[in-house]
């Protein structure tokens, strides 16, 4: 795994963004894994920058949500549906019959998890998977316990996280109970996983996924059993790590062509 520590939560939205974009300029029908919540949102606008300037372009790409809630309408303001199209499928212009989501309104929720499973594997599997972490280490909507093997499925969402996410909510419409999310093992499937974190409320969390226990008490842990993971931090989303150290010395001494951005950030 790799562990990158930037001194801002624009550093971590600019560099996430840089990987990207350089894989979707190299492949231009790359597919992308899309996460919702609040930390990919810098991301998404750093490539909104990109793609104006003409630097990347998205129009060729594919998307596949992580997750969706059950039971909202897909036009429902809240759906990750709608948060999709209105935060990165618009904004970056993708082409709307090439970006999915799971059907969280199907009545027969197990047939469109395998048919999400289904449209990923047709699709020729996800080039890089975006990721946030739950305060709780849950990636995705696999809250703790969730198996390393899971396919996408139906989940309760846990307390904790209805909790955090009723910030999204007006008030009096209560989070969904259920979701569905890609699995740990369909998330693991993605040929790169690309977690960004910021803030102190991650801390924890992400020393419990990059130093813990490969433990299903920790999903996030789960990158640990990925070839290719690249986690990057902000200074306070990394503050409750060890090997702080460790992670800046590397970054310090990369063979020039390792680097982030070249000649200098390692
Ligand atoms: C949400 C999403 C995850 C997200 C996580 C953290 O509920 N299902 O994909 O990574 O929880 O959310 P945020 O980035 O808003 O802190």
């Amino acid at each position: 795994m790799e562990v990158i520590l930037l001194p801002t939560a624009a550093d971590v939205a600019r560099i996430a963004a840089t990987q990207i974009a350089s894989l979707v300029s190299a492949h231009p029908e790359a597919t992308i894994g899309l996460a919702t919540g609040s930390s990919p949102q810098g991301v998404y606008a750093d490539l909104r920058r990109r793609v104006d300037t003409g630097e990347v372009s998205f129009a060729r790409a594919r998307g596949f949500a992580l997750d969706e809630y059950v039971g909202l309408a897909s036009d429902d303001p809240q759906s990750y549906r709608t948060t999709i199209d209105r935060d990165v499928v618009r904004p970056l212009g993708f082409d709307p019959a090439r970006v999915q989501v799971p059907d969280g309104t199907a009545t027969d929720l197990e047939a469109a998890a395998e048919t999400y499973e289904t449209a990923i594997a047709t699709a020729g599997g996800i080039d890089v998977q975006i990721l946030g972490i739950g305060a709780n280490g849950h990636i995705g909507f696999n809250e703790p316990t969730s198996s390393f093997a899971s396919r996408t499925r139906v989940k309760t969402l846990a307390p904790q996280t209805r909790t955090d996410n009723a910030r999204f909510f007006p008030q009096g419409q209560e989070v969904p109970m259920h979701c569905l999310t890609q699995g740990l093992g369909t998330i693991l499937d993605a040929r790169r996983l690309l977690l960004v974190a910021q803030g102190p409320r991650k801390a924890a969390a992400i020393a419990a996924a990059v130093e813990g226990p490969l433990t299903a008490f920790v999903p996030g842990s789960a990158l640990q059993l990925h070839r290719h993971a690249t986690v990057i931090v902000d200074e306070t989303a990394a503050s409750e790590l060890q090997l702080i150290d460790y992670y800046r010395h590397t970054a310090a001494n990369k063979p020039e062509w390792q680097r982030i951005e070249p000649g200098g950030l390692a």
